[in-house]
Protein backbone atom coordinates (compact mmCIF):
# COMPACT_ATOMS: atom_id res chain seq x y z
CA UNK A 1 0.00 0.00 0.00
CA UNK A 2 1.15 3.24 -1.09
CA UNK A 3 0.76 6.70 1.54
CA UNK A 4 -1.77 8.61 1.52
CA UNK A 5 -1.42 11.74 -0.56
CA UNK A 6 -2.92 14.95 -0.34
CA UNK A 7 -4.58 14.02 -3.87
CA UNK A 8 -5.80 10.99 -2.49
CA UNK A 9 -8.44 12.95 -0.19
CA UNK A 10 -9.49 14.91 -2.99
CA UNK A 11 -10.40 11.67 -4.90
CA UNK A 12 -12.26 9.96 -1.61
CA UNK A 13 -14.33 13.08 -1.85
CA UNK A 14 -15.04 12.70 -5.30
CA UNK A 15 -16.06 9.30 -4.57
CA UNK A 16 -18.21 9.38 -1.93
CA UNK A 17 -15.89 7.64 0.26
CA UNK A 18 -15.54 8.90 3.88
CA UNK A 19 -11.68 9.76 5.12
CA UNK A 20 -10.71 8.05 8.64
CA UNK A 21 -8.38 10.33 10.51
CA UNK A 22 -6.95 10.29 14.55
CA UNK A 23 -4.26 11.41 16.37
CA UNK A 24 -1.28 10.04 17.77
CA UNK A 25 1.69 11.62 19.46
CA UNK A 26 4.11 9.08 19.44
CA UNK A 27 5.63 6.02 18.00
CA UNK A 28 3.66 3.24 19.42
CA UNK A 29 0.29 4.82 18.62
CA UNK A 30 1.19 5.88 15.64
CA UNK A 31 2.03 2.49 14.61
CA UNK A 32 -1.55 1.37 15.68
CA UNK A 33 -3.33 3.91 14.09
CA UNK A 34 -1.17 2.80 10.86
CA UNK A 35 -1.65 -0.50 11.33
CA UNK A 36 -5.29 -0.22 11.02
CA UNK A 37 -5.64 1.34 7.98
CA UNK A 38 -6.52 4.98 8.84
CA UNK A 39 -6.22 7.22 5.84
CA UNK A 40 -4.02 10.04 7.94
CA UNK A 41 -2.27 10.91 11.71
CA UNK A 42 -2.66 14.30 12.96
CA UNK A 43 -0.13 15.19 15.58
CA UNK A 44 -2.59 16.77 17.19
CA UNK A 45 -1.45 19.92 19.84
CA UNK A 46 -4.19 18.79 21.75
CA UNK A 47 -0.90 16.67 23.31
CA UNK A 48 -0.69 19.44 25.59
CA UNK A 49 -3.59 18.37 27.18
CA UNK A 50 -3.44 14.34 26.41
CA UNK A 51 0.32 13.61 26.95
CA UNK A 52 1.57 16.61 28.59
CA UNK A 53 -1.33 17.09 31.52
CA UNK A 54 -1.60 21.17 30.50
CA UNK A 55 -5.05 22.79 31.22
CA UNK A 56 -5.13 23.68 27.09
CA UNK A 57 -3.18 24.02 24.32
CA UNK A 58 -1.55 27.15 24.84
CA UNK A 59 2.00 26.21 26.27
CA UNK A 60 2.79 23.76 23.49
CA UNK A 61 5.93 24.80 21.33
CA UNK A 62 6.93 24.13 18.20
CA UNK A 63 10.23 22.23 19.19
CA UNK A 64 7.52 19.85 21.06
CA UNK A 65 5.83 19.37 17.94
CA UNK A 66 8.36 18.75 15.96
CA UNK A 67 9.57 16.51 18.74
CA UNK A 68 6.28 14.55 18.53
CA UNK A 69 5.57 14.49 14.66
CA UNK A 70 9.71 12.89 13.99
CA UNK A 71 8.51 9.50 16.30
CA UNK A 72 4.93 9.58 14.63
CA UNK A 73 6.40 9.57 10.98
CA UNK A 74 9.08 6.74 12.11
CA UNK A 75 6.28 4.60 12.20
CA UNK A 76 3.80 5.63 10.15
CA UNK A 77 4.03 3.71 6.88
CA UNK A 78 0.43 4.04 5.09
CA UNK A 79 -0.76 7.00 6.70
CA UNK A 80 -0.32 10.92 5.57
CA UNK A 81 1.17 12.49 8.72
CA UNK A 82 -0.02 16.14 9.83
CA UNK A 83 1.52 18.37 11.57
CA UNK A 84 -0.49 20.92 14.07
CA UNK A 85 0.76 24.08 14.01
CA UNK A 86 0.88 25.08 17.84
CA UNK A 87 -0.23 28.30 19.11
CA UNK A 88 1.57 31.64 18.21
CA UNK A 89 4.25 29.85 15.53
CA UNK A 90 2.16 31.08 12.57
CA UNK A 91 -0.14 34.38 14.74
CA UNK A 92 3.10 36.11 14.39
CA UNK A 93 3.37 36.76 10.63
CA UNK A 94 3.79 35.04 6.94
CA UNK A 95 7.03 34.60 7.51
CA UNK A 96 6.77 32.82 10.71
CA UNK A 97 4.38 31.22 9.53
CA UNK A 98 5.74 29.26 6.62
CA UNK A 99 9.11 28.73 8.31
CA UNK A 100 7.26 27.09 11.28
CA UNK A 101 5.21 25.26 8.66
CA UNK A 102 8.22 24.09 6.70
CA UNK A 103 9.72 22.88 9.68
CA UNK A 104 7.47 19.98 9.92
CA UNK A 105 7.97 18.86 6.52
CA UNK A 106 12.10 19.46 6.74
CA UNK A 107 12.71 18.29 10.30
CA UNK A 108 9.72 16.07 11.05
CA UNK A 109 9.30 14.65 7.70
CA UNK A 110 5.52 14.86 8.09
CA UNK A 111 3.51 15.45 4.07
CA UNK A 112 1.17 18.54 5.29
CA UNK A 113 0.16 21.27 8.03
CA UNK A 114 -2.82 22.21 10.09
CA UNK A 115 -3.67 25.59 11.47
CA UNK A 116 -6.54 26.96 12.77
CA UNK A 117 -8.26 30.58 11.61
CA UNK A 118 -10.65 31.30 8.89
CA UNK A 119 -10.18 34.73 7.24
CA UNK A 120 -7.18 35.78 9.40
CA UNK A 121 -5.24 32.79 8.45
CA UNK A 122 -5.82 33.13 4.67
CA UNK A 123 -2.43 34.82 3.90
CA UNK A 124 -0.89 32.28 5.38
CA UNK A 125 -2.39 29.44 3.37
CA UNK A 126 -1.79 30.78 0.07
CA UNK A 127 2.09 31.69 1.31
CA UNK A 128 2.54 28.20 2.72
CA UNK A 129 0.80 26.52 -0.59
CA UNK A 130 3.44 28.64 -3.00
CA UNK A 131 5.85 27.43 -1.17
CA UNK A 132 4.52 23.51 -1.62
CA UNK A 133 3.19 23.48 1.97
CA UNK A 134 0.00 21.15 1.75
CA UNK A 135 -2.22 22.83 4.24
CA UNK A 136 -5.32 21.61 6.15
CA UNK A 137 -7.48 24.46 7.46
CA UNK A 138 -9.64 24.00 10.73
CA UNK A 139 -12.16 26.36 11.22
CA UNK A 140 -15.46 26.31 14.04
CA UNK A 141 -14.20 25.74 17.68
CA UNK A 142 -10.53 26.98 17.24
CA UNK A 143 -9.21 25.59 20.82
CA UNK A 144 -6.08 28.12 20.70
CA UNK A 145 -8.86 30.55 20.35
CA UNK A 146 -10.34 29.33 23.84
CA UNK A 147 -10.05 32.86 25.57
CA UNK A 148 -11.99 35.06 22.74
CA UNK A 149 -14.98 32.29 22.78
CA UNK A 150 -14.74 32.06 26.19
CA UNK A 151 -14.31 28.07 26.88
CA UNK A 152 -15.03 25.11 24.41
CA UNK A 153 -18.35 26.04 22.71
CA UNK A 154 -20.02 24.97 19.68
CA UNK A 155 -19.76 27.80 17.19
CA UNK A 156 -22.17 28.94 14.25
CA UNK A 157 -25.30 28.65 16.45
CA UNK A 158 -26.93 32.32 14.74
CA UNK A 159 -27.39 32.52 11.48
CA UNK A 160 -24.52 35.42 11.30
CA UNK A 161 -22.45 33.31 12.40
CA UNK A 162 -23.12 30.20 10.11
CA UNK A 163 -22.51 32.65 7.51
CA UNK A 164 -19.07 33.71 8.38
CA UNK A 165 -18.04 29.54 8.47
CA UNK A 166 -19.30 29.11 4.85
CA UNK A 167 -17.70 32.20 3.70
CA UNK A 168 -14.44 31.49 5.60
CA UNK A 169 -14.55 27.69 4.54
CA UNK A 170 -15.08 28.79 0.77
CA UNK A 171 -12.14 31.40 2.17
CA UNK A 172 -9.92 28.77 2.45
CA UNK A 173 -10.49 26.31 -0.22
CA UNK A 174 -9.56 29.54 -2.68
CA UNK A 175 -5.99 30.10 -0.67
CA UNK A 176 -5.23 26.96 -1.70
CA UNK A 177 -6.18 24.33 1.60
CA UNK A 178 -6.76 21.05 0.29
CA UNK A 179 -8.61 20.17 2.95
CA UNK A 180 -10.57 21.55 5.91
CA UNK A 181 -11.64 20.74 9.47
CA UNK A 182 -14.96 21.41 11.16
CA UNK A 183 -15.05 21.43 14.95
CA UNK A 184 -18.22 21.46 17.08
CA UNK A 185 -19.98 23.00 14.85
CA UNK A 186 -24.30 22.00 14.05
CA UNK A 187 -24.29 18.87 11.61
CA UNK A 188 -26.39 20.83 8.43
CA UNK A 189 -23.84 23.85 8.88
CA UNK A 190 -21.34 20.89 8.10
CA UNK A 191 -23.90 19.37 5.45
CA UNK A 192 -24.03 22.73 3.73
CA UNK A 193 -20.67 23.03 3.62
CA UNK A 194 -19.29 20.57 2.68
CA UNK A 195 -21.76 20.53 -0.21
CA UNK A 196 -20.26 23.16 -1.25
CA UNK A 197 -17.10 22.50 -1.09
CA UNK A 198 -14.60 20.84 -3.90
CA UNK A 199 -12.05 20.43 -0.72
CA UNK A 200 -12.87 17.61 1.44
CA UNK A 201 -13.89 17.99 5.32
CA UNK A 202 -12.77 16.33 8.52
CA UNK A 203 -15.85 16.92 11.09
CA UNK A 204 -15.01 16.29 15.15
CA UNK A 205 -17.80 17.32 16.77
CA UNK A 206 -19.41 18.05 13.28
CA UNK A 207 -22.53 15.47 12.92
CA UNK A 208 -22.55 12.41 10.38
CA UNK A 209 -22.42 14.78 6.77
CA UNK A 210 -18.54 15.78 6.25
CA UNK A 211 -16.35 13.83 4.27
CA UNK A 212 -14.17 12.47 6.90
CA UNK A 213 -13.82 12.00 10.78
CA UNK A 214 -10.81 13.09 13.41
CA UNK A 215 -11.16 11.96 16.72
CA UNK A 216 -8.24 12.05 19.63
CA UNK A 217 -7.07 9.11 20.02
CA UNK A 218 -6.43 9.03 23.83
CA UNK A 219 -10.67 9.98 24.13
CA UNK A 220 -11.75 7.04 21.31
CA UNK A 221 -9.41 4.09 24.03
CA UNK A 222 -9.95 5.73 27.14
CA UNK A 223 -7.16 7.35 28.41
CA UNK A 224 -8.14 10.91 29.04
CA UNK A 225 -11.16 11.28 31.62
CA UNK A 226 -10.66 15.18 32.28
CA UNK A 227 -13.46 16.15 29.96
CA UNK A 228 -15.94 14.07 27.80
CA UNK A 229 -17.31 16.10 25.28
CA UNK A 230 -21.02 14.94 23.68
CA UNK A 231 -18.91 14.21 20.00
CA UNK A 232 -16.44 11.34 21.38
CA UNK A 233 -17.42 7.52 21.20
CA UNK A 234 -14.98 5.62 23.65
CA UNK A 235 -14.49 2.18 21.54
CA UNK A 236 -12.35 0.93 24.73
CA UNK A 237 -11.09 1.80 28.11
CA UNK A 238 -7.96 0.86 27.88
CA UNK A 239 -6.93 2.83 31.18
CA UNK A 240 -9.37 0.67 33.39
CA UNK A 241 -7.02 -2.31 31.95
CA UNK A 242 -3.69 -0.56 32.41
CA UNK A 243 -4.50 0.15 35.98
CA UNK A 244 -5.59 -3.45 36.57
CA UNK A 245 -2.56 -5.08 34.81
CA UNK A 246 -0.34 -2.66 36.85
CA UNK A 247 -1.84 -3.28 39.92
CA UNK A 248 -1.49 -7.32 39.12
CA UNK A 249 2.09 -6.72 38.63
CA UNK A 250 2.79 -4.95 42.10
CA UNK A 251 0.32 -8.07 43.64
CA UNK A 252 2.95 -10.33 42.36
CA UNK A 253 6.28 -8.49 42.73
CA UNK A 254 4.90 -7.84 46.73
CA UNK A 255 4.07 -11.93 47.18
CA UNK A 256 7.27 -13.11 45.56
CA UNK A 257 5.13 -14.51 42.20
CA UNK A 258 7.15 -12.48 39.91
CA UNK A 259 9.52 -12.89 38.59
CA UNK A 260 8.88 -17.14 38.50
CA UNK A 261 11.76 -19.58 37.44
CA UNK A 262 9.85 -18.88 34.07
CA UNK A 263 10.74 -15.06 33.48
CA UNK A 264 14.65 -16.02 35.27
CA UNK A 265 17.97 -17.36 33.48
CA UNK A 266 19.47 -20.89 34.47
O1 LIG B 1 -5.10 19.29 18.25
C1 LIG B 1 -5.88 18.44 17.79
O2 LIG B 1 -5.80 17.25 18.08
C2 LIG B 1 -6.90 18.91 16.87
C3 LIG B 1 -7.97 17.96 16.46
C4 LIG B 1 -8.76 17.52 17.60
C5 LIG B 1 -8.78 18.46 15.34
O3 LIG B 1 -6.87 20.03 16.47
Amino acid sequence: MQKTTIQDFLKKKSEGRKITMLTAYDFPFAQMVDEAGLDAILVGDSLGMVVQGLENTLPVTMDEMIYHTKMVCRAAKNAMVIGDMPFMSYQTGTGDAVRNAGRFLKEAGASAIKLEGGFEVIEHIRAMTRSDIPVMAHIGLTPQSIHRMGGYKVQGKTGEAQKRLLDEARAVEDAGAFSLILEAIPMELARKISGELSIPTIGIGAGPYCDGQVLVIHDILGLFERFVPKFIKRYANLKEEAVKAIRQYKEEVEKGDFPSEDQSFK
